[in-house]
This record gives C-alpha cells, structure tokens and sequence, in this order.
C-alpha cells in the first residue's frame, strides 16, 4: 500500500474544526491511532504487541537471530498538529515493508520491528518522548506517573482509562536489548538547515539525514498574586499575575536573543481564568533549544524568576558512522541536517543504539501546525529511501 493511501486512512482521526490533529497521547483520538496501527500490522500478518510504556510494536520474524532493525516514528500530535509529524514515519515503514514484500531476493536475516512510541510530543503532560524514556529508564515511573495534563489528569488515570496498566512503567532493559538499530523517518521541520549554514532540502534534494538533535529543555514558571474583582480593584491595589507573567516572556525573548538560542512561551495556565478576575496565579512552561547546551543554560539563567526544570534532553549526536554507512547505502548523495526538533530517535540515540534519521523535505518551512506539508512523490521518495535502508541494514 503507499504511504499516501495509510496515511489517508488516517485523515478524520482527530481532526480539529479549527485545522489540523488533536492526537493528544492517552485521548480518543490516539486511541483511534492506536487502532489503525493494529490493523496495519494484523493485516500484514505481523505479530502486533503494546509493551509496558504504551509503545506499540509490529514484528516481522521475531524469532529470526540477532538483534532488530526497528523502524517507525509516533502517532500523537501537539494540539492542531499537522498530519505529518509522527504518522509519516510509521505509515511510511509498512509502506516499505509493503514494497520490500515484493522484492523476491529480499529475505529478512534478523527480527524487523515497526515501532509507534507512545506520547513522543508531551503536549498533554509535559514531558516528550515519554514511552521512549520510559523504555530506556531515562524518565523513572514515579516521576512519569506524578506528571498532570492542565484538568489535573494523571499519566497513571489516564494510561487507566485507555485501558493500559499505568503500575509496570519504566525501564524495559529486555526489549532495549533486542534493539540492534533504530531508523526514524520524519517530517523535515523548519528552515534551521539553512540558518545551520549547511545544505537544506531543496529542490535537488527532497530527502535528507539528520546528523543530531540540538540540547533542549522545558521549565514551568508559576506566578501567584491575588485573586479580585476586576471592576472593584484599584490598580494600585492589585497584585496581578499576568504582569509578572508579561515581563517573564518578554526576558525570555531578550535573552533567547542575545545568546542565539530558541525560546518559547507556548502554553500558560491561569487561574481562574475569567475575563472579570485578576487572576490568582499563572503558570508558563517555556522551552529553549540551541546549538549548544551552555547557551541555552546561559539564556535561561537571565530569567528574573525560579523557572523548574521539567524535562532536559542533551545534545545527541546521531552515531557518525551508522549515519554515514547509511548515507553510501542511500547513494551518498543525501545532504546531511541538524534537528531542532526532538525525536524518540534522539532517545534511544542516548541509551547507545545505532540510529538515524530520514528526514522529507517540508516546502512549507512550518511543523506543529495545520500547514506542515509534504508532497505526496516526496513521501513515496522518503519510503523507497527507508525500504534501501531496511533492505541493506536486515537481509
Ligand atoms: C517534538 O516534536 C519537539 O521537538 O518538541
Ligand atoms: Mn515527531
Ligand atoms: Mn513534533
């Protein structure tokens, strides 16, 4: 089946009113996804089972020698995400695996694994990559089961409520085990590639390899002044949230600026929220990212407040020769990228497995939003890619 058909089938799975997917991790809708992965691979005659974190994994001969080539990406999305983002990399691995089925000299010499992690944007909890951090014991199950979604919803509740046992959570050192390499196909996410000084995805090269993932972390800020009536309170009367919270993102812009980092004020909570309260506190989790980790420190140091550390990836260079052996099998043509963006990839990256990335050329420059794009002949390209890669890393 090609890769535009799987992920068509995928088309009304959560689709917001206002654009683009709500595939928040533990919803309906991931639910929806969830099902649709379990088909693909039942259909396939592939032995489908859902580990101790959530993750979902397809296998091909898994009791053949050797440890498994794994392949795939995840299906939730940040809210009104694009249709891309995650779903391209695991529909796009039973496309390859599709189009390697027809391929009568291809036979498979070890255990192959399609693999969709669980809650890789950490929009509802926080914290991303969960089920692959979860898997390699970078993320401990009391933290992860401590983590809330903005109604106060647990990851246990709602792992419980999707019918998944939130107690067995954590390091799964077996399945890390059978890991041999790791390959992610994903959405190309923005234009870093040309800022980076380095070739980007043009219109001679739809295709490229990430060479790492930049350092990258998440802190939330809470603020707390008094709640009062808007039409009663002087102004000189008010201890007012909203304007501490105001000066905070204006430092994190000033200070993202002067050190050549990535900042972001995206999501705040105030309480109570009424258009006719001053509020009594306000939350804000801000999210920097650069090319070097002392910078990013460095900018978040400026902050005038105590923002907590909820989540810090560092910088993880992608294995240099498994990229490059890689890169010859794929024609040794395909330009080479840095990524801001976080990937489950950059995970197991960290835990010691080889692993890679193939990334499709996005000519919309935009990700985490309706209009992230990519061309139908580019995301066939990027599966016969992945199908070279499986077939020169696993026969
Ligand atoms: C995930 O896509 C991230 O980079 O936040
Ligand atoms: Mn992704
Ligand atoms: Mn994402």
């Amino acid at each position: 089946m090609s890769v535009v058909s799987l992920l068509a089938e995928l088309t009304d799975v959560g689709a917001s009113r206002a654009g683009g997917y709500d595939r928040l991790a533990w919803t309906s809708a991931d639910a929806d996804c969830r099902t649709w992965f379990v088909a693909q691979a039942s259909s396939r005659g592939l032995e489908v089972e859902t580990d101790r974190n959530g993750n979902l994994w397809a296998w091909l001969n898994p009791s053949l020698p050797g440890t498994a080539l794994v392949v795939g990406s995840h299906l939730d999305s940040v809210p009104r995400g694009g249709a891309f983002d995650g779903p391209l990399g695991v529909a796009s691995a039973f496309a390859a695996l599709d189009a390697l089925g027809s391929v009568s000299d291809f036979v498979p010499g070890r255990p192959i694994a399609i693999v969709a992690f669980s809650d890789e944007e950490g929009a509802r909890f926080g914290v991303a990559c969960a089920g692959s951090r979860l898997l390699t014991g970078a993320l401990q199950p009391d933290a992860f089961r401590a983590l809330t979604d903005v109604d106060g919803i647990t990851t246990a509740e709602a792992m419980s409520a999707a019918g998944q046992s939130p107690e067995h959570v954590g390091l799964d050192a077996e399945r890390l085990a059978r890991i041999g390499e790791f390959i992610e196909l994903h959405v190309e996410q923005g234009h870093l590639a040309s800022s980076a000084g380095v070739d980007g995805l043009t219109s001679d090269a739809p295709l490229g390899l990430a060479t790492q993932i930049w350092p990258h972390g998440r802190w939330r800020v809470d603020l707390v002044g008094q709640q009062n009536h808007a039409g009663t309170t002087r102004l000189a009367d008010r201890r007012d949230p909203m304007l501490d919270l105001a000066r905070v993102i204006l430092e994190v812009r000033i200070a993202a600026k002067s050190h050549g980092i990535l900042a972001t004020v995206g999501k705040i909570r105030v309480s109570p929220g009424a258009v006719n309260a001053i509020p009594g506190s306000v939350s804000a989790w801000i999210d920097a990212r650069g090319s070097d980790e002392t910078l990013v420190r460095r900018a978040m140091a400026e902050i005038g407040r105590d923002a907590a550390l909820e989540s810090w990836t560092p910088a993880t260079p992608f294995d240099p020769a498994f990229v490059a052996e890689l890169g010859t099998s794929l024609g040794g043509t395909l330009p080479l990228l840095p990524s801001g963006a976080g990937h489950d990839a950059g995970v197991l990256a960290l835990a010691g497995i080889p692993t890679a990335m193939i990334l499709v050329r996005n000519p919309s420059g935009i990700s985490h939003a309706p209009e992230e794009y990519a061309e139908d002949a580019d995301c066939e390209r990027g599966v016969v890619a992945l199908a070279a890669a499986i077939r020169s890393r696993a026969a």
